[in-house]
């Protein structure tokens, strides 16, 4: 699909059709709605009067042209009511109206500024926000698919109408670099384990590298072993793929300091091991590996951006499987921090790769770490799919981190870290235990993690309940929603202008 954007008339496009919005709480069509109003002999404003278009979020109505604009039809999106509108509704509004058109087969569409000037919102970060939705809400995993085509054409052309082409050249810009990292995720949480084994994920890392120019470095199990990555090496060896711990680094400035470690989970596939999961849903942990997949996206739209700041993403990559060699309940494994730890449930492996990740963090001397990881389903069971589990040991930085995701809709809800949590994951034979109890499950893991942390500012995001979707909604597809990369991606600009 190409995206471009052009300045001109929205009465004046050629195209298959022409989106306009309309507000709740208006009356009347606006600006470039009253415009195609106005063209169409008043039909729009008929239709409000008539009750047909009310303007709920994300309502679509479908008005053919007859010969009265060059557009074959024009679609009046609702954008609920006019204060309540956020960037995120523009985004997903996008999303439900391109994929309403791609199922008619309309493969031209053009759009006037929806959001732009409403409650403040610069013109740019509509357009980005407009590029985002149109992107993220098209996007389709057919890799597997022998049938190639759809039952229905792919969108070929949406063009953004305004009147500054050339910044609206640059948003459509950004808007496409951070959309193309959400989708690589999606692809990569997507594909089955068979294909994204540990090699496939580093082979990922090497493409990005490669274009993007990130020194690379994928330790293999010897290189591990000798730098102490006991815990890693622990949930590995039950699997027959052997594993991989991808290093990624770019370098936004001169100074040799890493700014920010970026780590990720990335458990190719979590049948649990010898504590093995039960059938139902087993198959969705072939997605284990999002957070993992979501660092390196981040890196790649940061290096896009050309944020002027260092980044490293750490990625511990392997399966978690109960193969004749793998740990077993009660084993005690060493992490690269020297701490020992049982292993009280094998499928509590996330914490585990972790710890030797953070540890490696800690050793690379990275000012700020943030941890990404399909953790626990206490904490889909707390927060369900709306938002991601964040818990820190400094309340500046998450709060930094929380407001990065609140602008680009991505929601985070902090977790407490109370001491008194300590206690639950105490073990009886070694430093520390990999399973807190019946109790605050997505809280006492957070609590393993930190463990591997002291004093830097970290903050954890657990998103086993925002990693996937079951339901098209908006700029989410059913499948993986490549969740928290526009957040992490906003937070590092952010914090490089600082
Ligand atoms: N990968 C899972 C967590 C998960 C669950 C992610 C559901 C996405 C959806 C993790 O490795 C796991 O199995 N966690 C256990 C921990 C428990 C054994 C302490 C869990 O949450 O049940
Ligand atoms: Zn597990
Ligand atoms: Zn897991």
């Amino acid at each position: 699909m190409e995206i471009k954007a052009i300045a001109g008339d929205i009465v004046k496009i050629e195209t298959g059709a022409v989106i306009v919005n309309f507000f709740e709480d208006s009356g009347q069509p606006e600006g470039d709605a009253a415009a195609v109003d106005t063209a169409m002999d008043g039909a729009i404003s008929r239709l409000i009067k008539q009750g047909d278009i009310k303007g709920k979020l994300n309502e679509i109505t479908l008005l053919h042209c007859v010969g009265k604009l060059p557009s074959a039809h024009v679609v009046v999106v609702g954008l609920g009511k006019k204060p309540k509108l956020t960037l995120d509704k523009v985004r997903g509004a996008v999303g439900e109206v391109c994929r309403y058109l791609r199922q008619k087969s309309i493969d031209r569409i053009a759009t006037g500024l929806l959001g732009a000037g409403v409650n403040g919102f610069k013109t740019g970060d509509a357009v980005q926000a407009i590029t985002e939705g149109a992107m993220l809400g098209l996007y389709t995993f057919r890799k597997h698919m022998t049938k190639k085509e759809n039952n229905h054409t792919e969108v070929k052309e949406f063009a953004i109408v305004g009147r500054d082409k050339a910044s609206m050249a640059r948003a459509v810009n950004r808007g496409k670099i951070i959309a193309e990292a959400v989708n690589w995720t999606r692809d990569l949480v997507n594909e089955p384990s068979n294909f994204m084994t540990p090699a496939a994920m580093a082979e990922a890392a090497r493409k990005i590298a490669g274009d993007y120019g990130f020194k690379i470095e994928v330790l293999e199990k010897q290189q591990m072993a000798s730098l102490g990555m006991g815990a890693l090496l622990g949930v590995a060896q039950g699997s027959q793929q052997s594993p991989r711990f991808i290093i990624l680094t770019y370098k936004g400035k001169k100074s040799n300091t890493v700014d920010m470690a970026l780590v990720g989970k990335g458990i190719t596939f979590d049948s649990g091991g010898i504590d093995i999961k039960p059938q139902e849903g087993m198959h969705e942990m072939k997605g284990d590996m999002a957070g993992g997949a979501s660092v390196l996206a981040a890196l790649t739209a940061i290096a896009r951006l050309k944020a002027p700041f260092n980044v490293t993403a750490l990625v511990p990559a392997t399966e978690n499987m109960p193969g004749g060699s793998a740990q077993k309940p009660g084993d005690v494994v060493t992490a690269m921090n020297g701490k020992t730890i049982e292993v009280l449930n094998t499928d509590a492996e996330g914490r585990l790769i972790l710890a030797d990740a953070l540890s490696y963090a800690r050793k690379l001397e990275a000012k700020a770490i943030i941890d990404v990881a399909t953790l626990t389903g206490a904490c889909r069971a707390a927060l369900g799919t709306i938002c991601t589990g964040a818990f820190t040991n400094n309340q500046a930085f998450i709060d930094k981190l929380i407001a990065a995701g609140n602008e680009v809709g991505e929601l985070m809800w902090q977790f407490p870290m109370f001491e008194e949590y300590d206690e639950q994951i105490k073990s009886d034979v070694a430093d520390i235990k990999n399973l807190g109890g019946k109790f605050a499950g997505a809280i006492t893991a957070a609590k393993f993690l930190a463990e591997f942390i002291d004093n830097t500012p970290w903050v954890h995001l657990d998103i086993a309940g925002t990693s996937d979707t079951d339901k098209d909604k908006g700029y989410q597809v059913k499948g993986a929603t490549g969740v928290p990369v526009r957040a992490l991606v906003n937070l590092v600009l952010k914090m490089s202008k600082e």
